[in-house]
């Protein structure tokens, strides 16, 4: 087995070659004068089994063709299998036809990756689960619910906890980190405006006097969370925290967060975001190199992944 990545997240992948024991593989990626990559792997990857770590996190387009050109630079240096592990699959946001003449990106980045070379893909929380059927090639969706319920375990009091999804589309994860704590979910109806713009319509569920934890995929502007955590505490609940998995944290995201009504928020290490975490005041980082490093080592000795999550 080899591993390697791109620049995406760097500390990522080295925690994931630490915990299997295995040095990342060298890889020389530059960028030529007019923006173009230019990738050299240094080590023979002949018949080898490689699993490249690349979040296709922002600069969302340059990560993707790191990502597109390692697996060309890997196919042609007749690497036996490559598995392609994404911990944050960007562009699965656009996954149906929202208007007329609109694109569905999720299926057109399934497509060039397949089409690069990767042979499996392994990630994390994926926005819809059904993007899994995207790709024409075995994909892995791992769920952060049990590094997110140990840590939940660890600093709440699960007797008196009501998980909340922040949407519709977000009920089924909601309903699973719920089933795993035995605590009860509640909804939030919201409502898109226009892209960027989120709206609370309704809370579904009773949440006076309860400590609630929003659930999410995914933080990007944190519209979404601060409108939900304010509509909580509108309807009288008690305290509001949120784990979501991917902290891509765009613009003022971090100082929305230290600005609500939040305890804290939890995010995963799927982006990297340690520069904007220094200045945070309520949000921390768990790691999931574990769970991707035992993914990969699952899946490098043809073992169960889903096992993980029994
Ligand atoms: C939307 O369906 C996702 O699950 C997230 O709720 C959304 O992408 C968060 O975006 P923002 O933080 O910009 O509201």
């Amino acid at each position: 087995m080899k591993l390697m990545c791109g620049n995406a997240n760097r500390p990522l992948a080295q925690a994931i070659a630490d915990y299997l024991d295995a040095p990342l593989s060298n890889v020389d990626i530059e960028t030529f004068a007019d923006g173009e990559l230019f990738v050299r792997i240094d080590e023979n990857m002949r018949g080898e089994d490689v699993f490249i770590i690349q979040s296709t996190s922002k600069p969302a387009n340059d990560n993707l063709m790191e990502l597109l050109i390692c697996m060309d630079a890997l196919t042609r240096a007749s690497a036996r299998r490559i598995t392609a592990v994404i911990p944050y699959f960007g562009y699965a946001r656009q996954d149906r036809k929202t208007g007329g003449r609109t694109p569905i990106t999720a299926k057109l980045v399934a497509n060039l990756i397949a089409g690069a070379g990767a042979h499996r893909v392994l990630t994390l929380d994926l926005h819809a689960g059904q993007i899994q059927g995207f790709f024409d090639i075995p994909t892995d969706n791992l769920f952060a619910t049990p590094v997110f319920e140990q840590d939940i375990r660890a600093h709440y009091d699960v007797k008196d906890l009501m998980i909340v999804s922040p949407d519709v589309g977000g009920v089924v994860r909601a309903r699973s980190l719920a089933g795993r704590l035995g605590a009860d979910i509640a909804i939030v109806d919201k409502r898109r405006p226009r892209p960027g713009m989120s709206e609370v319509m309704n809370i579904i569920g009773e949440v006076e006097g309860r400590n609630c934890i929003i659930f999410d995929d995914i933080i990007d502007s944190g519209g979404t969370l601060c409108n939900a955590a304010a509509a909580l505490k509108e309807r009288g609940a008690k305290e509001v925290s949120a784990y979501i998995t991917h902290g891509v944290l765009s613009g003022e995201a971090v100082k929305k967060i230290a600005n609500s009504e939040m305890k804290e928020l939890v995010v995963t290490d799927s982006i990297d975001s340690t520069k904007k975490l220094e200045t945070a005041t309520n949000i921390r980082s768990r790691s999931v190199a574990p769970l991707l490093a035992e993914a990969i080592r699952r899946i490098a000795n043809d073992e169960s992944v889903s096992k993980l999550f029994d």
